[in-house]
């Protein structure tokens, strides 16, 4: 597990193993758009202020999962124990 500190919003949500950010923030009752949940559609796009995430998705370029700076929450993860997100 890792843990998602959301920026704008001032708060942190601990992401269980096998668990998404999506859900992991869903249940903590934080709003996020989605759609697909499945790495596929685009609409859980979320930047990224610090941390390395761990891509899984299918939408974004290879160029743009290098450089870290943006994410989907719905599948991908976290390579070390924590995220900043901006949201
Ligand atoms: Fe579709 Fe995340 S909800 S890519």
């Amino acid at each position: 597990g890792f843990e998602v500190v959301l920026a704008r919003a001032g708060c942190s949500v601990a992401v269980a193993p096998g668990k998404s950010i999506l859900d992991a923030l869903l249940e903590a009752g934080i709003e996020a758009p989605y759609s697909c949940h499945e790495g596929v559609c685009g609409t859980c796009e979320t930047r990224v202020l610090e941390g390395e995430p761990d891509h899984r998705d299918l939408v974004l370029s290879r160029a743009e999962h290098e450089s870290g700076k943006v994410m989907m929450i719905c599948v991908s993860g976290c390579k070390g124990k924590k995220l900043v997100l901006d949201m």
